[in-house]
């Protein structure tokens, strides 16, 4: 059995994910967890930087359809992860270390689930190669 664990990185929107929980708590629980205003508010060069500086996935939460206070942020992030999974995939690394789920969860309670599921598609696939 191996021992390794992937590095995951999980950017989640405040205004659907996680905004009735502690934030203290879910930070405590993920080890990477980064709430931002809006998903759409995710650059693409944060993504890139993330996997450059070691991340093995990235994990984007971002609000329901039709429901982004920011009319459609969550759909311009939606179209970024595509092209960012082409960009990926050019060199030679698998799109499935980014993810996008464009869902509401109050409380929080799914990311960690999320994020563990996400570990363990990633521990399949094994460590990323150096980009
Ligand atoms: Fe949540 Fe835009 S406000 S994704």
């Amino acid at each position: 059995m191996s021992d390794y664990e992937p590095n995951l990185v999980c950017f989640s929107c405040k205004f659907g994910w996680g905004y009735l929980s502690e934030e203290d708590t879910l930070s405590s629980q993920i080890k990477n967890w980064i709430p931002i205003i809006c998903s759409g508010k995710i650059d693409a060069t944060y993504v890139v930087d993330a996997f450059r500086r070691g991340a093995d996935g990235v994990l984007i939460l971002g609000c329901p359809e039709g429901d982004c206070h920011y009319e459609d942020g969550n759909f311009e992030m939606r179209k970024r992860v595509y092209l960012l999974r082409k960009v990926l995939e050019a060199y030679g690394i698998e799109g499935e270390r980014l993810k996008i789920e464009l869902s509401v969860d109050p409380d929080g309670r799914r990311i960690p689930q999320l994020v563990r599921k996400m570990s363990d598609e990633i521990k399949d696939l094994g460590p990323i190669k150096k980009i």
